[in-house]
């Protein structure tokens, strides 16, 4: 029996990324000192396909987190950072790379986070926004498409660690999720 739903083709992605990546290279053109921060392990898959069309020079650095029980989105958020992230951070314009905007929770505390470093600048880029009022409201700079309140696999979006390998974005059977 088939657990998953198609949402988001992978033609639908590869529009969607392009069109992030224009908008991205009008924004930062004449910016120095960008960094790209990669929300692991989600926005992997996401970030690769985005960076590989960026045409300004960007480091590119990574921050594990994640916010979920389950399915139940934004338990607890834990951070998981590499040695002396938050000096990198300093002075940078900062483009964070998330792969969903759901309850906010992790995008939220990861801001406050980075903030915390005295960047020059943040901006967000999120690949999909869940189409649920929000625990905490967060503009997204660069956001890519809706998806409807579901469980959402795909992309790097994972169910217990799996489907992360889909080239398109699904919804998950209800009945294939066990809470
Ligand atoms: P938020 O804190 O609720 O906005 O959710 C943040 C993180 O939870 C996302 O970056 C995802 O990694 C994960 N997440 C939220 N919703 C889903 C979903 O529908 N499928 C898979 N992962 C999700
Ligand atoms: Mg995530």
């Amino acid at each position: 029996m088939e657990h998953k739903r198609i949402l988001i083709s992978t033609e639908k992605l590869k529009e969607t990324i392009a069109y992030l990546a224009s908008q991205i290279n009008a924004a930062y053109a004449t910016m120095e000192n960008v960094m790209a921060l990669v929300i692991l392990e989600g926005a992997k898959y996401f970030a690769e396909d985005l960076l590989e069309q960026l045409s300004f020079p960007i480091e590119i650095d990574y921050l594990k987190a994640s916010s979920y029980c389950g399915t139940a989105s934004g338990c607890t958020v834990a951070m998981n950072v590499n040695d002396n992230l938050h000096e990198r951070l300093k002075g940078k314009n900062i483009l964070v790379i998330d792969d969903i905007y759901d309850t906010g929770r992790t995008l939220s505390t990861l801001l406050k986070w980075i903030k915390d470093s005295n960047p020059q600048s943040i901006k967000t880029c999120v690949l999909l926004e869940k189409e649920v009022p929000h625990d905490k409201n967060i503009t997204i700079d660069f956001p890519g498409m809706k998806v409807p309140d579901v469980f959402v696999i795909g992309y790097g979006l994972d169910f217990d660690g799996q489907y992360r390998e889909l080239p398109f974005i699904a919804e998950l059977a209800p009945e294939r999720i066990k809470e």
